[in-house]
């Protein structure tokens, strides 16, 4: 059992079990990691406000994605390379996930193939499309998801390249042997290039993905997949109008987890912002240093439908596998449910921007 009270305890016992080239992978972000740091220290600024003499006995924290139903608003993030925590990787993640009742979001880049995910639980899942230049090979990777039960394709927009990430740079990232991409075949796709003085990952990126992709590539993913298109990456309520423009289903405010560009903003800071911009045309979620219930309650209050967790989740497998990474969900659960009592919600439709102080 996984023997903690909260998710920041998980890291540095996480830290102790890993090689540093993993823990590093996971734990970094983009040059001198200020949007990692931010996107913790905008939540905490945030002030909720309690509510009392409420009856509060009943309480439930389901709520839909996108039409399906979730136990709690919490997805699990598509984050690449799961094997470097556990050797069950995304199958334990996928498990953890339907056992918790939620959607994990499985990426590209993840080390058992997309059809061996889907195959390893029941559950609501969406597959994260990162875009190759090789179109066909894009193409397929998308009428795999479609064919292999996925129920909505999340694009990551904000990685044209990857961000520059010192820490990998140091490691000269790459994967254990034995590891490799599960989606791909062709070892050029499956393993990351041998490098020096810089990440492997960031030359397979820079190498394998398109950086060229822009709006009409949204429409010609919907088209070929027939699956509700959600955009991962979005900051500027610009970029969220257009989004709505070109039929996006929903959009994920997000920086990537302070690993793309550094001193962009928290995502919860620009999120009001962009929930404006929306005007309920669209599912907002957001990710981003998402810690702790009340985290979770912030974001619900200032418009988001749902939350992604990145970190916590492979924190949880590397220390007890899928145990782990569903007591890192429940432990979210259970926060959450005490958060959302104190300040007076018995349901999801009952959290609104009035919790949050304003100043
Ligand atoms: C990621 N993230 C990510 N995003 C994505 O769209 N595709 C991917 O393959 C990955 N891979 C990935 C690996 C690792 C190790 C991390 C930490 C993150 C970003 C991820 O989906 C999410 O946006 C952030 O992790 C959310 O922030 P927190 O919860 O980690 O603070």
């Amino acid at each position: 059992m996984l023997d903690v009270l909260s998710l920041d305890e998980l890291e540095p016992m996480a830290r102790a079990r890993l090689p540093r080239m993993a823990f590093d992978y996971i734990a970094g972000g983009a040059e001198d990691e200020w949007t990692l740091q931010e996107n913790r220290a905008a939540f905490q600024r945030l002030q909720l406000i309690p509510r009392v003499l409420i009856d509060v006995t009943e309480r439930d924290l389901a709520t839909t994605v996108l039409g399906a139903r979730i136990s709690l608003p919490v997805l699990v993030a598509p984050m690449a390379f799961h094997s470097l925590t556990h050797t069950d990787g995304e199958l334990a993640t996928a498990r953890a996930a339907a056992a918790a009742g939620t959607i994990m979001i499985a990426s590209t880049a993840s080390n058992y193939s997309m059809e061996e995910i889907a195959a390893s639980c029941t559950a609501s899942r969406w597959f994260q499309l990162y875009i190759y230049r090789d179109r066909e090979l894009t193409r397929s990777l998308v009428e795999r998801a479609a064919t292999a039960g996925y129920e909505a394709l999340c694009v990551t927009v904000d990685a044209p390249l990857i961000g520059r990430r010192p820490r990998d740079a140091r490691n000269q990232f790459s994967l254990p042997a034995g590891i490799t991409m599960g989606n791909f075949k062709e070892a050029a796709r499956a393993d990351l290039p041998e490098t020096e003085r810089e990440s492997g990952l960031a030359a397979y990126v820079a190498s394998q993905w398109d950086a060229g992709v822009t709006w009409k590539d949204v429409e010609w993913l919907r088209s070929i997949s027939g699956l509700p298109v959600v955009l991962k990456g979005i900051l500027s309520t610009e970029d969220a109008r257009l989004a709505v423009e070109h039929g996006a289903a929903g959009i994920v405010v997000s920086n990537h987890g302070g690993r793309q560009l550094d001193t962009a903003p928290a995502s919860i800071t620009v999120l009001p912002h962009i929930v404006e911009a929306v005007q309920g045309r669209i599912e907002i979620l957001l990710d981003g240093g998402i810690r702790r219930g009340t985290d979770v309650l912030k974001a619900l209050a200032l418009g988001a439908r749902a939350c992604l967790l990145g970190r916590p989740v492979l924190w949880g497998l590397a220390l007890e596998g899928e145990e782990g990474a569903r007591a890192v969900l429940d432990i979210l659960r259970v926060e959450l449910d005490s958060a959302m009592a104190l300040a007076g919600c018995r349901r999801i439709e009952e959290v609104t921007s009035a919790l949050i102080l304003k100043t």
